[in-house]
């Protein structure tokens, strides 16, 4: 008798650290980071320790790599893990989550690196859908959504509604999308998409308790947090994640005018920096300057910077008063 309740109270106790490891909910400031390249444009980890402890001290809650688009479709699986292995070891020390964005490249491929997350301990997966590939019902959605979980092993995973490239993704997920691929794929635990997204979605679907929308933009972060969107996974957490901290700290302490003055700021640096030449070439210098790490420049066919935009962007920083490292 005495020995069943021992043994009853102990499965009782491994059900819930399982559901513990499970549930744990990812949400805060998701850096996707920008991928280190040396002048031979070849992926070069050594800065990554570095990387990471200045988006630690910072305030980033954790990291999303291989997750910026223009970057990542000319990085070969090979070099994605090789960037996951530098930011896991990077990253668990400082406390720092890790995601990998696995989609955007053929189906194969995709699950080659969701093994790969499993393998090394990542915290969960972000996935763009596969290239030339749009589902058109909530039931194709679902589908792809539960293709990732074949071998996630219970890995959060996160859609990320890009639709800035028709051909990867001409969908916006709207309520009845996501709600199916709630109701049926248990580790389906949230999407990064944009504010408006955001809302069709909490206008018609509930949002569950163990998921987090991941707000794309910057744009509107206290407008946002009104609505109870915290979350971010957007390319801008590289450069000034400390003003969307401050933002959220004027409202809460109800100082709005403050809020509001502060993204006006930052809206008003980010959208200067990124008209000088290739917007998200801009922003990696932009980060190179503020973080004074070398983060190189962009492979082809992404034009490279001149050294006339990176001037401007460094009168930029100036005139707006954000301190930088001269590299
Ligand atoms: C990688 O970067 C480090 C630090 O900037 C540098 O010392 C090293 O030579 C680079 N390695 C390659 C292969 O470019
Ligand atoms: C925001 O407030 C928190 C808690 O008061 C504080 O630790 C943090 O430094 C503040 N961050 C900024 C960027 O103002
Ligand atoms: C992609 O990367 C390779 C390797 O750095 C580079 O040679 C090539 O120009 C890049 N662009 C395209 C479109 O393949």
């Amino acid at each position: 008798m005495k020995r069943t309740f021992v043994l009853v109270v102990f499965c009782l106790l491994l059900v819930g650290s399982i559901e513990h490891a499970s549930t744990q909910k990812l949400e805060g400031l998701f850096c996707p980071v920008f991928t280190p390249l040396n002048s031979e444009y070849q992926v070069n980890v050594s800065v990554i320790p570095d990387y990471a402890k200045y988006l630690k001290d910072k305030g980033v809650d954790g990291v999303v790599v291989a997750a910026n688009i223009p970057e990542s479709s000319n990085l070969s699986v090979r070099e994605k893990k090789e960037l996951l292995d530098a930011w896991v070891a990077a990253s668990k020390p400082l406390g720092l989550k890790v995601m990998l964005q696995v989609g955007g490249v053929p189906s194969p491929d995709i699950i080659e690196l969701v093994r790969y997350a499993v393998s090394k301990d990542a915290d969960g997966i972000l996935a763009l859908p596969p290239p030339f590939y749009s589902p058109e019902t909530p039931e194709d959605f679902t589908r792809y959504i539960e293709f990732l979980t074949c071998c996630s092993g219970g890995l959060p995973i996160y859609y990320d509604n890009v639709i800035a490239n028709p051909n990867i993704a001409a969908l916006f997920i709207m309520a009845p999308y996501f709600e199916r691929a709630s109701n049926e794929v248990e580790n389906f635990k949230g999407m990064r998409g944009s504010f408006r997204d955001a809302m069709l979605i909490t206008s018609e679907a509930k949002i569950r308790s163990d998921q987090e929308f991941f707000l794309n933009k910057h744009l509107a972060v206290a407008g946002a947090m009104y609505m109870g969107f915290n979350s971010y996974i957007t390319p801008i957490l590289n450069f000034l994640p400390e003003l969307i901290r401050e933002i959220r700290n004027y409202s809460n302490s109800g100082d709005s005018d403050a809020a509001s003055e502060t993204q006006d700021r930052l809206n008003h640096i980010t959208s200067l920096v990124m008209q000088q030449g290739d917007s998200i070439a801009a922003l990696k210098a932009a980060t190179e300057l503020t973080s004074g790490i070398s983060l190189g420049g962009m492979r082809a066919p992404h034009p490279a910077l001149s050294n006339r935009d990176i001037t401007e962007i460094k009168e930029i920083l100036n005139d707006n008063d954000i301190e930088y490292i001269e590299q």
